[in-house]
């Protein structure tokens, strides 16, 4: 080890158990080199400390976690990952704050744009790849925020009441999942977790986090998450971020009153020097800001997703094509927030976009009038005339980082009502409607989804969003994005419907049953399904095999076929079904997925590995996970409500090992 903790004070290292000032930690009087944390997610969000007024840098914006996980490609995952890493490379950021793997519990949650999935297996396993993108470059990551902060309202006060197989099947799964990829940090929630703030939560922190999912890393606080800096120490919080006055005297003081002891502290501060060994590795900047922005292109066109395309209406060819709504001249780039990057690009209109790739064969309206969120009476009256002359409008409409942020949670799932009567008017005029929904998160769309033709879910897309967005509905690029969470009904058929706790404590009441979990047994109808995501191209799925490899290891393999005359990419999904267990679970859990890309009339051969995990359960009496003998139901869907083929596989451990079934 480079930087020795004999050569430091006592003093030293209690100030080196907070940071310096927001961003950076202590340096020990320059003993010890400088280290820069900088959020986030979506690209780099890094304060300009050096400038008079604190000013953020510009950089990449890449297209928001919701989008770079419609993907279901872990690759896609990686080169977000690398992508962002190389703009920290170039600013110095040494530490990027991300990912974030928390579920989407519900769809108000104002984070939830920065989230994977209501599915803890695949936030897990995209949030694993993402680590892996950044620190292949020498960055390190922040996985966040540990554990159970689903929603914005009350943050920082308001506990998760959450039961231990639900914690641990839903919530900490993503966290055990990502955590394989080493990342350097991992970062605390705000909230406490049946009771004990995350900060002081050593159970989570110490014999979970990296005890039992064998993280050796670095823990550091969210930013002023810590309510006591000494039992955060005690709870093996490394770092408390940011600076905070308060921090040191409490530290010394318990020290001298021997409530903190030299070993305690010393484990701490070897982790926090462990830290700044790996900051010190060789880097280097390979992506120019042109390919940086390709990426951000790239990573949009493939999380897209095509949720209703009656008629074929899309892909569009020719004619004459309006185009409006507030998110028609740029896209929404992000969430509000800390996710939210500023970018220096300038993105063409919808409408340009859209004229480049369709040439002189479409004429592109684009009605007079500004284009925010209050579209004024002029400009509604303007769509509608443009309207009725026009073969196809496109409409581009969705919430925006005014609606969906860091710090508050969206009130309701619908659109404003300009947006719906905008949608409707248009509708009446003009029945060739396309909708491009902007959005985090799962919206609402009943009031309009039976009145249009087509929905393109553009997410948060980063600022590549338009180009992806004109390729798509130009056919240039085939959609093969498929949603990561249920679009339900209406918000109160999702599993918390309004209610968001009372400011004190939120019971997590629904267990397991979380996303489609919930929907499935429950027996409910829902908008669009998890995993759902139509193509301009048709597959086929056929010839379903299980191959028992190990006790409780096994291979599936399927052939999916593209018998359509356009080239392709298919995400096949991977459900288990417990058919009898001794508790209630869910019908059916994704326990794996591959996205594969076929020519047209080309097929493949999909493999994919089940291990112990594919149909355990967790035990809270046995304190394991745990799988019991009997039959299991393989499910391969095309969406987790369009299940193409099933078999069964029947488990037979050793009795000995097993508790009475009946
Ligand atoms: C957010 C974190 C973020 C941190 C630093 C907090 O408010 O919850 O996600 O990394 O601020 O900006």
């Amino acid at each position: 080890m480079k930087y020795d903790i004999k050569t430091l004070t006592l003093d030293e290292k209690l100030k080196l158990l907070a940071g310096r000032n927001s961003w950076q930690l202590e340096n020990a009087n320059g003993k010890l080199p400088d280290v820069f944390l900088s959020d986030g997610p979506h690209g780099l969000r890094m304060y300009d400390l050096s400038a008079a007024e604190r000013t953020i840098q510009k950089a990449t914006a890449m297209p928001n976690l919701c989008v770079v996980a419609s993907t279901w490609d872990e690759e896609i995952a990686r080169l977000q990952g690398a992508t962002i890493a190389e703009d920290c490379i170039e600013k110095g950021a040494d530490v990027l704050l991300a990912p974030g793997v928390n579920i989407k519990r519900t769809p108000l949650c104002g984070r939830n744009f920065e989230y994977f999935s209501e599915d803890p297996y695949l936030a897990g396993v995209m949030g694993k790849a993402y680590i892996e993108g950044v620190q292949s470059k020498g960055v390190g990551t922040s996985l966040k925020h540990y554990c159970a902060n689903n929603r914005e309202y009350d943050r920082y006060y308001q506990t998760s009441e959450v039961d231990e197989r639900t914690l641990r099947e839903i919530y900490l799964l993503p966290f055990e999942i990502a955590t394989k990829a080493q990342p350097w940090t991992v970062m605390c929630a705000y909230n406490p977790i049946n009771g004990v703030y995350a900060s002081e939560n050593k159970w989570l922190l110490n014999d979970i986090l990296r005890e039992e999912f064998g993280f050796d890393g670095l823990i550091v606080s969210d930013w002023n998450a810590v309510h006591n800096s000494v039992r955060a120490v005690k709870a093996t919080i490394d770092l408390e971020m940011p600076y905070r006055e308060a921090a040191y005297p409490q530290l010394k003081k318990a020290y001298e009153e021997g409530w903190l002891t030299d070993e305690e502290i010393d484990a701490r501060v070897e982790k926090i020097l462990a830290l700044m060994e790996k900051t010190q590795c060789e880097k280097s900047v390979s992506l120019t800001k042109e390919q940086r922005h390709e990426a951000a292109a790239t990573i949009a066109r493939e999380g897209m997703v095509l949720l209703k395309n009656e008629d074929d209406i899309l892909p569009l060819t020719a004619g004459k094509i309006v185009v409006n709504g507030p998110f028609a001249d740029a896209p929404a780039m992000g969430g509000g927030g800390s996710a939210y990057t500023q970018t220096d690009y300038r993105p063409q209109t919808l409408a340009q976009a859209l004229s480049e790739r369709l040439g002189e064969r479409a004429e592109l309206i684009r009605p007079h009038g500004s284009l925010n969120e209050n579209l004024n009476v002029h400009h509604i009256k303007a769509t509608y005339k443009a309207a009725y002359n026009a073969e196809v409008c496109v409409l581009c409409v969705g919430t925006g980082k005014a609606i969906e942020s860091e710090s508050f949670d969206r009130a309701n799932l619908r659109l404003s009502p300009t947006q719906e009567d905008l949608i409707l008017g248009v509708a009446k005029i003009n029945p060739n409607v396309v909708v491009v929904l902007h959005s985090g998160s799962a919206v609402d769309v009943s009031p309009w989804i039976d009145k249009v033709k087509a929905v393109l879910w553009a997410g948060f897309s980063g600022e590549g969003g338009q180009e992806a967005i004109a390729d798509i509905l130009t056919g240039k690029v085939c959609p093969s994005g498929k949603l990561t969470e249920t679009y339900p009904l209406c918000l109160d058929d999702t599993p918390t419907g309004a209610a968001r706790g009372n400011g004190f404590a939120e019971r997590y009441d629904e267990g397991v049953f979380v996303g489609y979990r919930y929907y499935d047994r429950y027996d409910k109808e829902v908008r669009f399904p998890f995993g759902h995501g139509l193509s301009y191209a048709k597959f086929e799925y056929s010839d379903l095999q299980i191959e028992k490899q190990g006790e409780t290891d096994y291979e599936v393999s399927f052939s999916v076929t593209n018998v359509s005359a356009v080239d392709g990419k298919e995400v096949a999904q991977v459900y288990v079904r417990d058919v009898f267990a001794m508790v209630t679970r869910p019908e059916k859990e994704l326990k794996g997925f591959k996205k594969v890309a076929l020519k047209a009339g080309e097929s493949k051969r999909v493999r994919v590995k089940l291990c112990a995990r594919s149909f355990a359960y967790y035990s809270v009496p046995l304190k394991k996970w745990h799988v019991e003998n009997g039959d299991f139901e393989i499910l391969i869907g095309a969406s987790s409500r369009d299940i193409r083929l099933t078999d069964k596989l029947t488990i037979e451990l050793d009795e000995r090992e097993q508790y009475s079934l009946e």
